[in-house]
């Protein structure tokens, strides 16, 4: 697990300055919480035993990925178009992506302070994470068959 933290903090570096590749790189951030969030699945399904220390390492790095999605440098004009799913709605009301964007922020980061102790409090808190991703999909991002 430390080395996941190790790689999203470079990954979080590396997206602190301007993006040479926009496209690719919030790409990659969405992959990455696609694998946080995967990791977790089995324990919120009751598959796998509630592990407070491994549901800690994985908020901490949500928040870390989360703190480091900087709409301004992903989503420069010019990358609507391209090998990317992002629908053109981000750019048309950049104001309710961001506000999209910033309410997801605040729930990974209320999760991450919340350190759930048992199965019920991390399931509460892994809901509202979770709900931010298809909420926001369904409105800023396209199907590409
Ligand atoms: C505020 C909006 C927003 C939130 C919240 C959000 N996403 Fe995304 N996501 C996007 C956008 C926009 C794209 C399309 C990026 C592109 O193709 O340029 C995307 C793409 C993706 C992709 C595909 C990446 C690829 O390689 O093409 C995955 C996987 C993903 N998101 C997972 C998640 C998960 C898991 C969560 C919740 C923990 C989440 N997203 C939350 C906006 C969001």
């Amino acid at each position: 697990m430390r080395s996941l933290i190790l790689s999203v903090s470079i990954l979080a570096m590396a997206m602190s300055a301007a993006s040479a590749d926009p496209i690719a790189d919030r790409k990659a951030a969405m992959k990455e919480r696609g694998g946080l969030v995967g990791s977790l699945a089995p324990i919120a399904k009751g598959e796998q035993p509630f592990d407070s220390a491994k549901v800690a390492e994985v908020f901490a790095a949500l928040k870390v990925n989360a703190d480091a999605y900087n709409v301004d440098a992903l989503f420069p004009a010019g990358s609507e178009t391209g090998d990317t799913t992002a629908s053109p709605k981000i750019w048309e009301d950049m104001a309710g992506f961001k506000a999209a964007v910033d309410k997801y922020k605040a729930e990974v980061t209320a999760a991450d302070a919340a350190k759930p102790a048992d199965l019920d409090a991390f399931r509460a808190e892994f809901g509202k994470v979770t709900a931010n991703c298809g909420s926001c999909h369904e409105v800023f991002r396209v199907k590409k068959g």
